[in-house]
């Protein structure tokens, strides 16, 4: 029973680092940055900012991005120590490991797949439903949905098929991951400036269209208007989440999304040239910039359109909406905007689908899943068949699966990756206490704890759905665990000898 507590020295960790590392060490701390920022501005920024605004927080959407900043603050400062003290590809994995044991490291290894390819297969889903908007509709409703979508297009019920879109995008950024990890950096730092640029030039132009009533009175007041809604239904304010400080909390949970993937430059250690330095400030400025960047967004976009359109005329694409409605003279804008997303969601999957290679890399090395997830590209010195597994898994998802079933589990898996690495730094202060952290987590306990518990208020406040089907991922991969992975544990065989 002890040895499913078996937690791996950190000794060994550091010499496979260094023996293990066919992969190559070509990111630096600007890469490191892009790579955290690509992870992080994408379908949260331009989709749930206006989804929070008209049904919760109102123009109080930028205290939402607070509130939900500092909540992974706490966490994204835990992320740092491990990432600078083990900067070994892995993650929260590995940290874990080192922390926790086994059947926790395995356990988390096994929700970050919740994290990184279920966040690729929904993001993808998205950039599908872009490309169509982008084209005019253009893509036949059968081959950009999955057959458990349906619509009634020119008087005839139609089912998809297969989303196709979707595909193409994960099989492309897949051989570009496979080509090379500087190559795969050089292709998101261009749409990371395209992404970036796109929001200053909103933000910027934006500004001067500010019309101080739409900030009028800032939150949701508690008797505002119900509205109607596109499909002929009431919305109400009255309810405690949808007005107020309460509303402004749900707002928080819903662009939580926003933030996920900042994580993900921990995934990338054993590819940083001088990782003990720079995990730390890739992972803690690519979160700072995106907050600001977040913050002034939802402050111009809520001051443009008022908050209620975003529930009925500006409901879809609601960020090239308030463009063309309310900004005169700036209809290219809503045009580039498209072409942002596109971009800004292109890099999300990129980065989503590194790490979990990343992370099956760790595992496989392990012993934990089997050597094919380990394999190195030869030439491109890239854990290509990792790769090449990974796309026909998310490609299943994301071609036969609908978007909306996967973005809250997506979430689920982060906060409980978060929740383990907070306990992770409390749990190493004291097991290592002497080890050499080049960043130290400031007010341990108290932030760690801060973490712990921020996290677990977000995973509660999902939905019992969400939930129930994150249980039931979680008995299948422990049923993994116990049909092979004890089996083929290294560290397992190493006690045994
Ligand atoms: N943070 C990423 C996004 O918003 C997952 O798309």
């Amino acid at each position: 029973m002890s040895k499913l507590f078996l937690r791996k020295p950190i000794h060994l960790l550091h010499s496979e680092a260094g023996e293990g590392s066919q992969l190559k060490r070509t990111l630096g701390v600007w890469n490191l940055i892009a790579l955290g920022i690509g992870a992080i501005i994408g379908a949260g920024l331009f989709v749930r900012t206006a989804a929070a605004a008209g049904e919760a927080a109102g123009s109080a959407v930028t205290i939402s991005f607070l509130i939900a900043a500092i909540g992974c603050a706490f966490a994204g400062l835990c992320y740092a120590e491990f990432a600078s003290m083990l900067p070994i590809a892995g993650s929260a994995y590995t940290y874990a490991y080192a922390t926790m044991g086994e059947l926790f490291a395995w356990i988390i290894g096994w929700a970050l797949i919740l994290e990184y390819a279920l966040g690729a297969a929904t993001v993808s889903i998205a950039w599908s439903e872009y490309l169509n908007n982008l084209l005019g509709g253009k893509i036949p409703y059968e081959w950009c949905h999955s057959p458990f979508e349906s619509a009634t297009i020119n008087g005839q019920l139609v089912h998809g098929i297969i989303n196709l879109p979707a595909l193409v995008i994960l099989g492309a950024l897949t051989l570009l991951l496979i080509r090379g990890t500087s190559e795969s950096a050089f292709v998101n730092a261009l749409m990371v400036i395209v992404k970036v640029a796109i929001v200053l030039g909103f933000i910027f132009i934006g500004w001067k269209f500010i019309n101080p009533e739409n900030h009028t009175p800032y939150m949701i007041p508690e008797g505002a208007e119900p509205l109607k809604l596109p499909n002929g239904k009431e919305y109400s304010y009255a309810p405690a989440f949808h007005h107020g400080w309460l509303g402004v909390l749900r707002g928080a949970a819903i662009v939580f999304f926003a933030f996920i993937g900042f994580d993900a430059v921990s995934t990338a250690a054993q590819e940083a040239k001088n990782p003990k330095r720079d995990m730390p400030i890739g992972i803690l400025v690519s979160l700072v910039i995106c907050t600001i960047l977040y913050v002034l967004f939802a402050h111009v976009l809520t001051g443009v359109a008022p908050y209620r359109e975003f529930m009925t005329a500006g409901k879809e694409a609601s960020v090239t909406y308030a463009v063309k409605q309310y900004m005169t003279g700036y209809a290219w804008l809503g045009d580039s905007i498209n072409v942002a997303i596109l971009a800004g969601f292109s890099s999300v999957i990129l980065v989503m689908l590194m790490g979990q290679s990343r992370v099956f890399f760790s595992m496989s090395k392990d012993g934990l899943l089997p050597g094919a997830f380990s394999e190195v590209h030869p030439k491109y010195h890239t854990p290509y068949k990792s790769n090449l597994i990974l796309l026909l898994f998310v490609g299943l998802f994301a071609a036969f699966v609908p978007g909306s079933l996967a973005g809250d589990l997506t979430s689920v898996g982060t906060l409980f990756a978060f929740v383990l690495v907070s306990a992770g730094v409390l749990i190493m202060r004291k097991t290592e206490p002497d080890l050499h952290r080049p960043f130290k987590t400031p007010l341990v306990p108290l932030v760690p704890i801060l973490g712990i518990l921020v996290c677990m208020v977000m995973i509660f406040s999902l939905d019992y759905f969400t939930l129930s089907t994150a249980a039931v991922w979680l008995l299948i991969g422990l049923l993994v665990y116990f049909g092979y992975s004890v089996r083929h544990s290294r560290l397992r065989a190493h006690h045994l000898k």
